[in-house]
């Protein structure tokens, strides 16, 4: 067995240009600046820096396992350097994501998105790196369950003898803290009790039960609950390996062929479509949104990350991108109704309890 390797993808908002819709190029190349220092380099196989939206993924191989203090110190320390530049500009937001004033061994509960996975490398390793804005972790429990464990989107589940025993999925409760798994597809029903409500319980990860290896991995903070009140959007993270006994390529991004409603728009509170889009593409501006996803692929070559594809750049998703406007359209109609505008209690923005205060002697009781 070859030596293990680790893919680590930790990602933060630490302010938007213009208000939260993207990144502005002095961080980006503050970021890489960081990631390519002596010590930086020192630690760490290799390196790339992604935007979606207003938020920085830096995507890194290195040989340290998952939860290495040395690299969400990395991690950290290129976030505050960012975070520095963006106070220079006047950013909006700067910092936001940074919950704490000092890093204290793991970016974990401190703001940051974290999905990391230890794997040996195998002869040859295509990865996926979906990143999203605008939306919440469970946003990928769609589209895992699709990938994993929906025969009609991959037929690899059918007719690969490596994939025909099916995947076990680990759920975690974000409410409770709380972890379980399932195995599909014996245990597809129950897995599916849970995991159709997003906003509570997210896939963290999934393994192939051929082989034992981890499949797929997620980013599952929910940056709201941390903090105790609103300051931001937990925009998630997606790593998924393909092929040879995993879902294909095309088997991955198929569900996004098919744009699936999320959580997140407009101020948190909102649900709307997620729209595929490339890398360019991947700037949110309309009513705040819709909310979008952008899928880079890479091959491994010892820990060197050779790519990025752009996925969604691909015309085959043009259709994609057209429903999931027309969905927008229709969903904006709806204005502060739900189901547009989400239930009370997953809404980030409220003014209900002001308003309630405020008119509380003109409620009376009903006789019946
Ligand atoms: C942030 C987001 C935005 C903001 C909105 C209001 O990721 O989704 O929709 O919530 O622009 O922002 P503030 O309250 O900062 O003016
Ligand atoms: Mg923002
Ligand atoms: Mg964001």
């Amino acid at each position: 067995m070859g030596e293990k390797l680790t893919v680590t993808v930790i990602k933060a908002d630490v302010g938007g240009w213009v208000g939260h819709s993207s990144v502005h190029p002095d961080l980006i190349e503050r970021a890489r600046e960081m990631l390519s220092r002596r010590e930086a380099k020192d630690l760490l196989l290799d390196f790339y820096v992604a935007t979606v939206g207003d938020d920085i993924n830096l995507i890194m191989t290195h040989r340290h396992g998952v939860d290495s203090e040395v690299i969400h110190r990395l991690a950290w320390d290129t976030f505050t350097a960012c975070t520095e530049v963006a106070k220079e500009l006047k950013l909006y937001g700067a910092g936001q994501d940074l919950l704490a004033d000092t890093f204290s061994g793991n970016v974990k509960g401190m703001g940051p998105g974290v999905a990391e996975m230890e794997f040996v490398e195998r002869p040859s390793e295509p990865i996926v790196i979906f990143m999203a804005d605008k939306t919440e972790p469970g946003a990928w429990n769609w589209p895992l369950f699709k990938m994993f464990a929906d025969p009609f989107n991959t037929v690899g589940l059918v007719i690969d003898p490596k994939m025909h025993q099916g995947f076990r999925f680990e759920v975690h409760d974000l409410i409770e803290h709380r972890r379980v798994d399932f195995v599909c597809p014996e245990e597809m029903y129950d897995l599916l009790v849970f995991i159709g409500a997003p906003g509570r319980f997210c896939i963290k990860a999934v393994y192939s039960r051929e082989t034992g290896e981890q499949a797929a991995v997620s980013t599952t903070q929910r940056l709201n609950l941390m903090a105790g009140r609103y300051i931001g959007k937990d925009d998630p993270a997606l790593i998924v390996r393909c092929q040879s006994g995993l879902p294909a390529l095309g088997e991955v991004l198929e569900p996004f062929a098919n744009p699936h409603l999320v959580s997140g728009w407009m101020r948190g509170s909102h649900s709307g479509p997620l729209m595929p889009v490339s890398y360019r593409q991947a700037t949110p501006t309309r009513f705040d949104g819709p909310p979008r996803v952008v899928a880079l692929g890479f091959q491994l070559c010892d820990g060197k990350l050779i790519g990025p594809q752009d996925l969604f750049a691909d015309p085959a998703f043009d259709r994609a991108r057209e429903l999931a406007l027309e969905v927008a359209d229709y969903m904006r109609h709806l204005g502060p109704f739900e189901p547009h505008r989400l239930h009370l209690d997953e809404m980030e923005y409220t003014t209900l309890p002001q308003v309630m205060e405020k008119l509380k002697d003109r409620f009376t009781e009903l006789s019946e």
